[in-house]
């Protein structure tokens, strides 16, 4: 559904110049990126700020042109058929200056309904069922640029929702959008992948990415670093985590031999509990436990705790 070849983006700024020569600023925001999104699937952009992610966005939906490379959405080709590719997107970007400052929230959803060649009663129902699922029908008659930036934000996911696409683009859909909205936007999200809608999108919280993505891509300085569903990724961080709770005080030589254990890297002792850091999960809970019980200590609990998708991102991108 979207697939992107070596895809590039530089950009040149002039930052002075004379009648010698001129200073040129270059950024390479994306960096030769392949990816290939199958329909109906939620893929999540993670990355830091500046890592490329809205330049992908706007590459995809034909907002700026790649400086090499080619992508497709819905089968069509970015630069040599933008048409179709509108046409086949829902996008919400970020930062809408695209909106009539004096019309109202309604009357823009409206404009842009007309535009996509809706009208009448199927256009008032359809807006008024959007403002409603994201949390503007109160504020509907308000100007838009009376809007705080959540609304303008809101109202921009409204517009990408309005007609039927395959494709949906989302630039931090629940950036600055309050948790009650958020959690409405995700559901939205959700229901359009089972709709069979595939959809790509960028965002901060990776809680989010953990919950609502199919698929993860890391970026970073304009590269895809890593990419898999949010569980591979975190198995891809090594040493797991194995708490275990014990019932009495073992001897002092129980904890050298769990150290000397060929999967174990780590362990740290409490009281009750013991934390021991290990590779090959289930080998080494295995052998964990077979030692434990030769020293006749009683377990009371046991749990592995894979690393957060907040550690594997910050592991991923400081290793660069
Ligand atoms: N119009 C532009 N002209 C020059 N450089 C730009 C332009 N837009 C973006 N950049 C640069 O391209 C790089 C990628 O920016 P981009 O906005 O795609 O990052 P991002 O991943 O969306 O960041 P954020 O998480 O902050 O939204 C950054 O270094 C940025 O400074
Ligand atoms: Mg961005």
């Amino acid at each position: 559904m979207i697939r992107t070849e070596n895809l590039t983006k530089l950009y040149q700024r002039n930052t002075g110049c004379s009648w010698f020569h001129r200073d040129i600023d270059e950024t390479v925001a994306v960096d030769h990126i392949s990816l290939h999104i199958k329909k109906g699937e939620i893929y999540g952009l993670l990355g830091p700020n500046g890592a490329g992610k809205t330049t992908l966005v706007k590459m995809l939906s034909t907002l700026i042109l790649p400086t090499s490379g080619t992508a497709s959405v819905n089968g069509y080709d970015i630069i040599a058929e933008p048409k179709q590719v509108r046409t086949s997107i829902g996008l919400s970007t970020g930062h809408e200056r695209s909106f009539y400052f004096r019309l109202s929230g309604e009357q823009n959803l409206e404009f842009f309904g007309t535009l996509s060649g809706m009208k009448g009663k199927i256009l008032k129902e359809r807006t008024d069922e959007l403002l409603k699922r994201v949390g503007l029908y109160e504020e509907r008659k308000v100007k838009f640029m009376k809007y705080s930036d959540g609304m303008r934000k809101k109202l921009s996911l409204a517009r990408a929702l309005l007609v039927d696409s395959p494709v949906y683009l989302f630039d931090e859909p629940t950036g600055g959008i309050d948790p009650v909205s958020a959690k409405v936007i995700r559901e939205t999200i959700q229901e359009l992948s089972l709709e069979g809608k595939t959809v790509l999108l960028t965002t901060h919280d990776m809680l989010e990415a953990e919950e609502l993505c199919d698929r993860i891509g890391i970026l970073n300085k304009g590269k895809l670093i890593r990419e898999g569903t949010p569980l591979a990724l975190q198995r891809e961080i090594e040493g797991k985590k194995i708490v275990i709770e014990l019932q009495g005080s073992p001897p002092r030589a129980f904890f050298s031999e769990i150290e000397n254990l060929d999967y174990v890297s780590r362990v740290a002792v409490g009281n009750p509990y013991l934390e021991i850091l290990c590779e090959g999960q289930a080998d080494a809970i295995n052998e964990v436990v077979r030692t434990i019980s030769t020293f006749g200590v009683r377990i009371k609990s046991i749990n592995v705790k894979h690393p957060s998708l907040e550690e594997v991102f910050t592991e991923l991108t400081r290793e660069q």
